[in-house]
């Protein structure tokens, strides 16, 4: 049976939480695999939106295994947060499990994360404050604390009073801040653990004796992958793997037990924080597909910068991915555009290329060189079939695939799961 890891192809926000939704009717497992809660996805299912940020968005359907695995990295208030919302709201979380290898997000992860960015001053790179980049550098650093750990507060206790004395150290020494209490931290931390005890297991088991019985297993991918930390914009990008690599390194499943791979992309680019933006409309229509895509974050509410779709970074990041099918999303948010661009290749010091850069100060002299094409004023929400769309939106998409050498596997045009046209691939 397949294992389907779902990526997205830019700097995240692609509207992955639908697709997995969507892919997950037919699931038996879904699993989260990389990130933490600098994530948001969100799913609308009839008048009910849910926001996800650290849980499955698979959850949402009774009969699917939600997994959180261990390349993720856990925020446990928000994480218990998110598991009461969700069984306020009715959702079944009993088969909600959480690898023992994830690593936790601590106190001084979240201020060390501002206390950084402050150091960094203009070169800052707008990280969304949750703790996330000094979280892993604690995985690798070797001092993290896990969910084995927390599961145990005794150990989570001495752990904490080993790892604090040097991080306080670093808070006051080197930038001046105030110390942390390891009392207050066990006592809070402690309640946590309690709560995660029932569902934390060895994750990495738990899907392998899945997949061999044959079950549906879908990966679920968050961010983007130009956001990866050896493959993205560096060093404007997350720490983890949101390639379709990271969910064979985040869950311990081979790479050979995957094989499919969807890739989602907007039919425009948007980005959060700062970095290099190559296709970036800083004008009046940069400013229409924000209110028209309503692009403000999911996590931190900010306003995300948008431009055109960017065919060069594409083609790069479904190479990366090994992408066998493409999801294009929020085609409505171009209808009323008197023409679209496409980035399809780069001028870069007098040279023409369709080559992503690795280094980022050679992307950052990068002048994209545009496709135009004539736009389309009908409303494409109520399509359910290719035929249903203008010849010229029809055009537009099926120019992205070429370009990026991928088939189009769907088309979303809005955010209700029904509004989403399946292609033949
Ligand atoms: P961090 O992941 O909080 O360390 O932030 C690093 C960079 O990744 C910042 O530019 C964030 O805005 C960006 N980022 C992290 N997660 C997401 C996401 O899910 N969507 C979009 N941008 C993200």
């Amino acid at each position: 049976m397949p294992a389907t890891v779902v990526v997205g192809l830019q700097w995240g926000d692609e509207a992955k939480g639908k697709i997995v939704d969507f892919l997950s009717e037919n699931a038996d497992v879904v699993v989260r695999y990389n990130g933490g809660n600098n994530a948001g996805h969100t799913v609308v299912v009839g008048d009910e939106v849910y926001k996800f940020h650290t849980v499955p968005a698979g959850i949402l359907h009774d009969s699917v295994t939600a997994v959180i695995s261990d390349g993720v990295v856990i925020d446990p208030a928000v994480l218990c947060g998110e598991v009461s919302a969700l069984a306020a709201r009715g959702i079944n979380t009993s088969k909600l499990r959480i690898s023992n290898a994830a690593h936790i997000i601590m106190p001084w992860h979240k201020l060390l994360d501002q206390l950084e960015e402050q150091h960094r001053g203009s070169q800052k790179i707008g990280t969304t404050g949750r703790g996330i980049g000094p979280c892993y550098q604690d995985k690798y650093g070797r001092w993290g604390l896990r969910v084995c750990d927390l599961v145990d507060e005794e150990r989570f206790a001495a752990r904490v009073r080993e790892v604090l004395g040097y991080k306080n150290s670093l808070i006051t020494k080197v930038f001046g801040g105030q110390p942390l209490d390891a009392d207050a931290i066990c006592r809070e931390y402690g309640e946590f653990g309690r709560q995660i005890a029932p569902l934390a297991c060895d994750t990495s088991h738990l899907i392998a004796s899945e997949e061999a019985k044959g079950s549906r297993i879908v990966f679920e991918g968050a961010h983007g992958s130009l956001l990866d930390i050896d493959h993205g914009t560096y060093p404007y990008v997350t720490s983890s793997h949101p390639i379709s690599g990271g969910a064979a390194i985040g869950t311990g499943l081979g790479p050979r037990a995957i094989d499919d791979v969807i890739g989602i992309a907007k039919v425009y680019t948007t980005r959060v924080g700062s970095g290099v933006f190559m296709t970036e409309l800083e004008g009046e229509e940069g400013e229409v597909i924000r209110q028209k895509g309503a692009e403000f974050g999911t996590t931190t509410g900010r306003p995300r910068r948008c431009g055109w779709f960017d065919a060069v970074a594409v083609r790069f990041t479904c190479k990366i991915n090994s992408c066998s099918r493409l999801a294009l999303i929020k085609l409505d948010v171009l209808t009323g555009m008197p023409t679209v661009r496409v980035a399809t290749a780069y001028d870069i010091n007098g040279e023409r290329t369709t080559e992503f850069p690795q280094d980022t100060l050679v992307l950052e002299k990068a002048e994209p060189v545009f496709e135009e094409f004539p736009g389309w004023d009908q409303q494409v929400s109520e399509a359910r079939k290719l035929s249903d769309l203008p010849a010229t939106a029809r055009a537009y998409i099926d120019r992205l695939s070429t370009l990026v050498d991928v088939p189009v596997w769907a088309i979303s045009v809005g955010e209700r799961r029904d509004q989403t046209i399946m292609v033949d691939v």
